[in-house]
């Protein structure tokens, strides 16, 4: 038996010695696999070994979407006349909804016909978004620590990514006067994320409106990512509702966190329907129309009343107050009045960085949470705790690091 297992091996060697290999492309080689899908590969191989870890990484809503807009996707679903391709940019119906929801929430008046298209999760958004607007070389002004996917995006289309920084020292918030001083001239886009992740800081209109004369005087397209927008913060605020917004930024928006429906994929853009067309002719060559039942299902958790919100906050709340207990145990350091699906820390000095505390906490205790550090540098002494993960486990966390 065993002699037959080394001449299979000793064919497979030859073969794989014959075989050519195609090369990837070189924008393949310009990123790196996604951190999240590295580090969920180790997580599952360590419970393959029979260690259980527990994941306080990511952001992956574990609480169960609204039950009504459940049970309409699946009433949907049975039906035998909506399983076909769907038009390009979205039924209207469901694009009414959206409009609706930006003007409840956001006091933001939108053009359900031209200035709103529903996307596969913001996340693809991002990809249309710089395929539309960049052209190689243009440069895209990307917030240090940041989401990943802005700088990975740009590198795919041969643009060039351009650190700004957010500080801790400037409470997380671009310095628009010095970035004044460079050289604008090949930007195109701008990237900005309020509420902030990984930070967590909170949007207000002082930022957006320089920001908006920043985009007007400079000619860039200020790009607001806002999926966090009901996660713990009860100040709604788009971009769009500044004065001449539509005319130089476009918000993405996202019901995976509001709606815990992150599986579905649905998102939308919102902006000037010259911007959105452009994003409209990518997105057309890209996929074929949303099924149907998750379009019609998404105008359902549009129109829940204010008290989804509330009550899902109230349960991110009960479980921020461990995450805060179990910070204090670290020794790090955190704001009490952050937005969104994250706790944000600062790590004691006793160790080198983020990292440091991750692996020591994934080694020690079997516990990974997210070093900042893969945000970008600023990131770097930080840690990020997800909030999607039940306060039984929060409580687990706590007795372990005693
Ligand atoms: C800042 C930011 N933008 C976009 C996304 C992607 O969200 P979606 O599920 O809508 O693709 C995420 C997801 O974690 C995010 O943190």
């Amino acid at each position: 038996m065993e002699d037959l297992l080394n001449l299979k091996d000793l064919a497979n060697l030859k073969f794989s010695i014959k075989m050519k290999q195609i090369q990837s492309s070189k924008a393949v080689n310009t990123i790196q696999e996604y951190y999240f899908s590295k580090k969920l590969n180790e997580i599952n191989e360590l419970k393959n070994k029979g260690i259980n870890v527990i994941n306080l990484g990511i952001g992956n809503p574990d609480l169960p979407p609204p039950q009504q807009v459940m049970k309409a996707l699946s009433s949907f679903a049975l039906e035998e006349d909506v399983h076909g391709y769907q038009t390009y940019k979205g039924i209207f119906e469901l694009r009414d909804a959206f409009a609706k929801w930006y003007k409840k929430y956001f006091n933001v008046k939108i053009n359900p016909e031209n200035e709103i298209l529903p996307l596969m999760g913001s996340k693809a958004g991002i990809m249309h978004i710089s395929l539309a607007f960049l052209d190689k070389d243009d440069e895209v002004l990307i917030p240090n620590p940041a989401y990943p996917a802005y700088a990975s995006v740009a590198k795919i289309i041969g643009a060039k990514p351009v650190s700004y920084n957010l500080k801790e020292e400037n409470n997380w918030l671009p310095d628009l006067q010095e970035l004044s001083k460079t050289n604008l001239s090949k930007v195109k886009i701008m990237w900005v994320n309020y509420p902030n992740m990984p930070t967590g800081k909170k949007a207000n209109k002082t930022l957006f409106k320089e920001l908006i004369d920043f985009g007007i005087e400079n000619n860039i397209l200020i790009c607001n990512d806002n999926p966090y927008s009901f996660i713990l913060n009860e100040d709604y605020l788009s971009i769009l509702s500044t004065e001449n917004a539509f005319e130089t930024a476009i918000e993405l928006n996202s019901l995976s966190k509001s709606h815990n429906i992150a599986g579905w994929r649905m998102g939308a853009v919102f902006g000037n329907e010259k911007y959105i067309n452009a994003i409209q002719k990518i997105q057309s060559n890209m996929i074929s129309g949303m099924f149907l039942p998750v379009q019609k299902a998404t105008i359902e958790a549009l129109k829940i009343d204010d008290t989804w919100y509330k009550n899902l906050n109230n349960i991110y709340k009960e479980r921020r107050k461990l995450v805060w207990k179990i910070l204090d145990k670290l020794n790090c350091e955190y704001s009490k009045s952050s937005s969104g699906m994250f706790v944000w820390a600062k790590v004691p000095n006793k160790y080198k960085d983020g990292y440091e505390l991750s692996d020591y906490l994934l080694e020690k205790h079997r516990i990974f949470i997210t070093p900042g550090g893969i945000f970008g540098s600023e990131g770097n002494r930080f840690i990020r705790i997800s909030l999607c993960t039940d306060t039984t486990t929060f409580n687990t966390v706590l007795n372990k690091i005693c």
